[in-house]
């Protein structure tokens, strides 16, 4: 017999077989939210929870993988039992944790061209027969975290400096309307910058608008190249994007992903382990430098066989709360440096709108990158953050969680601890009627 609502035991009829394949497919059985998918051509149906336990990646967008479940964000995978068989930035010989195990549901059986799951043990040892009534449930959506979570309305970011306009886009006697925190503000610029409704402050700084709607308490982030002559300038269009901030930052600073998420870029494939690392406090945030393997095909020296695409490369992650990030890439090989700047403008609830710069060099002793070379290395860096976009798409909307025990760090992700801590810190420090208004 079908499970009545509101409960978890007993069968529920969740898909027709036939739609089963090697494309997860999200279904619900008593208000839980599972993925089905055949691990081989014409297999069994294997069940899954929706959601990845690392960073809370919905598995519907996982790929089968020589027979196992395989998360895109940092390529985690799972056997038809739910084990987590692999972490690869472990290394070869890394035993995943059990707690990156997912709990699957008690039974899965394919009768009668349905496929019916029973979540929890359950006294009836098959599914019934199905019916005319018979009919799956809708797909509720996973179980939100337990612990806080930082969303793009939360009450904290009052109280810090955010990008809101590119100065380009806010013309002399002009103005401009804006969204920040959920809410429009318009800018004017007439011999000085104003705002409407008033906030604390309205400045540029960096080539941006910045717009405090309280009393700051953000440290601003230094971009030392700017203005180093042995740097050339350039800017990506601004995007937007229904990640929220928190997790777009989480997104840009993370140093795992990219053999998985830019795998057709710059992620060197082969080497997805990842040597421990320090990461260094700083006032407002904090510093992290390590080496990688990285794929350059923007490099010239590539295209005349001076150097392999494969180089390594010396990645310099500098992070201030709330939203403001610096990534600074140097080749070991050219000495060519790039250096990013990600700036990100919490707009409302499912948007958030990324400011990305970048100046190169081309290394000592070499002329300055052409502008071709800069239209080159702007139109990479616009596939790179495409590649991250497409990943944040998946959480749209979704807060960064900020407790530990809601999702599942291992000793890669000690930048992504280091935010969540960081983003922790700052809106516990919020003034008491930013909280109580939380
Ligand atoms: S492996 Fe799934 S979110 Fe990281
Ligand atoms: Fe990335």
């Amino acid at each position: 017999m079908a499970a009545s609502a509101g409960t978890t035991t007993g069968w529920y009829p969740v898909a027709r077989a036939i739609e089963v394949g090697a494309r997860p497919l999200p279904v619900g059985a008593g208000g839980r939210a599972y993925v089905l998918v055949r691990l081989r051509p014409g297999a069994e149906v294997s069940a899954f929870p929706a959601r990845c336990p690392h960073r809370l990646v919905p598995l519907s967008a996982a790929t089968v993988v020589d027979g196992r479940l395989t998360c895109p964000s940092h390529g985690w995978q799972y056997d038809g039992e739910g084990r987590c068989v692999t972490i690869p930035s472990l290394g070869r010989d890394g035993t995943p944790p059990p707690r990156a195990d997912l709990s699957v549901p008690w039974a899965v059986e394919e009768r009668h061209g349905w496929v019916w799951l029973a979540p929890e043990r359950t006294a009836v040892p098959t599914p019934p027969r199905p019916t005319v009534d018979t009919a799956p449930e809708p797909v509720p959506a996973p179980p939100a975290p337990d612990g806080p979570v930082l969303g793009n309305l939360d009450p904290a970011l009052e109280s810090a400096w955010h990008p809101v306009a590119l100065s380009s886009e806010l013309r002399p006697g002009g103005w401009l309307q804006v969204r920040l925190l959920g809410r429009t503000w318009t800018l004017r610029r007439t011999d000085r910058l104003e705002v409407d409704p008033p906030a604390y402050g309205v400045r540029e700084r960096l080539g941006v608008v910045w717009l405090a709607p309280a009393e700051p308490r953000d440290v601003p982030l230094e971009f030392p190249e700017d203005g180093d002559r042995r740097f050339v300038s350039g800017r990506l269009l601004p995007q937007r994007s229904a990640g929220t901030a928190g997790v777009l930052a989480d997104v840009l600073l993370d140093a795992t992903h990219a053999p998985f998420v830019h795998a057709r870029t710059s992620g060197a494939a082969d080497h997805p382990e990842v040597p421990a690392y320090a990461v260094e406090a700083e006032p407002g945030g904090f510093r992290s430098v390590r080496e990688e393997w990285f794929d350059d095909p923007t490099d010239p020296g590539v295209a005349t066989g001076e150097r392999p695409l494969r180089q390594r490369r010396r990645v310099t992650r500098v992070y201030r709360a709330p939203f403001q990030l610096l990534l600074r890439l140097e080749s070991l090989d050219s000495g060519a440096a790039t250096v990013l700047q990600f700036l990100l403008q919490p707009e409302d609830a499912d948007s958030t709108r990324v400011y990305t710069r970048l100046l190169l060099s081309s290394g000592p002793g070499r002329p300055l990158p052409a502008p071709a070379d800069v239209e080159q290395a702007v139109a990479f860096r616009q596939r790179v953050l495409d590649e991250d976009l497409a990943l944040a798409a998946h959480l749209a909307g979704q807060g960064l969680p900020l407790a530990a025990r809601d999702e599942l760090h291992v000793h890669a992700d000690r930048l992504g601890v280091a935010l969540r801590r960081t983003l922790c810190d700052f809106a516990l420090s919020a003034p008491r009627e930013d909280r109580s208004a939380a």
